[in-house]
């Protein structure tokens, strides 16, 4: 397997990270998840700009130009002849030795790039049959909104959800949901799209924002505020939405059953939707329903 190490695209095997790299030792640094179907990019654009953000509001300097960034990581898919599957990169902070949490001014104030890339088909199956979801205290920091590679109160959530046999864990902060582990919720009441608003307290999903667009273009109505633990068991439908998972039907939270327990008409829209999105940027695939 290649993987990209700044700009050089290298043996997996061959990499060496500094055991003083501020990522390793701080989790400073930032990451993106970029999906590929049929050898192109999908919303390659709102994923790099994301990562350019994230990086601004930690002070970090990306060390290439965005199309720079996008010819390694195109060289980096073909190189490795993914068709459809995950980019992964992040970027931290660099070497600082001796160990010290200040950054210091004259701190060479650009980060270490690295990527790699995988072949992951489309999980189908789960798209329509969907999964059950525990529910979870927030327990993370106030700059969810910074796609940190910092993610313990993330995997935490998740492998409670995981020993649970659930797919994901809902997270709220004093009953007002927020967002999961490593995805965004929404709910259906109504016929009413309802999701957290983007700000610090969630990370603003590049898929969440797709489905905003193309529900609000595709005719349903969509409510960006609160909503409470109460108002998401009692919920018609429940979806979670990320790179990976595009539109999951959520089918039980915690111990009750949501609407009939199967994925529901408006979620089942809103994947419509977003598939069209994909369709229209990186062609035709097969879908099983
Ligand atoms: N996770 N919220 C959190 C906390 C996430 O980690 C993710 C994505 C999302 C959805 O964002 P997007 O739609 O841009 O993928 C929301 C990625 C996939 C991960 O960490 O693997």
């Amino acid at each position: 397997m290649k993987v990209l190490v700044n700009d050089k695209i290298v043996e997996r095997e061959s990499v060496a990270i500094d055991m003083e790299d501020r990522g390793y030792q701080f989790g400073d640094g930032v990451y993106e998840v970029v999906r590929l179907y049929n050898d192109q990019f999908f919303t390659f654009d709102e994923h790099i700009n994301r990562l350019y953000e994230s990086a601004a509001k930690i002070d970090l300097v990306i060390p290439y130009a965005k199309d720079v960034l996008r010819n390694l990581l195109q060289k980096l898919a073909k190189e490795n002849n993914i068709h459809t599957g995950n980019v992964y990169l992040q970027v931290t902070r660099g070497i600082q030795i001796p160990r010290n949490h200040i950054i210091p001014d004259d701190f060479p104030l650009e980060g270490i790039l690295t990527a790699s890339a995988r072949e992951v088909p489309r999980n189908e199956a789960l798209f329509v049959e969907g999964g059950r979801a525990i529910t979870d205290e927030d327990i993370r920091w106030l700059r969810c909104d910074i796609k940190s590679i910092s993610l313990l109160g993330n995997i935490l959530a998740k492998n409670k959800a995981h020993r649970a046999g659930a797919l994901e864990a809902i997270l709220h902060r004093g009953g007002t949901v927020t967002e999961c582990s490593a995805s965004n919720v929404f709910i259906v009441k109504d016929g009413v799209l309802l999701t957290h608003a983007a700000d610090n307290l969630i990370l603003n999903g590049i898929t969440r924002q797709v489905i905003i667009d193309a529900a609000k273009k595709g005719g349903v109505p969509v409510e960006e505020r609160d909503f409470s633990l109460e108002e998401l068991k009692a919920a018609d439908e429940v979806f979670i939405s990320s790179t990976t998972l595009e539109v999951t039907p959520i089918t039980q939270v915690d111990d009750s059953v949501i609407g009939n327990g199967s994925r529901g008409p408006v979620t089942k829209k809103a994947h419509e939707l977003f598939e069209a999105e994909i369709v229209a940027s990186c062609g035709e695939f097969v879908t099983v329903r």
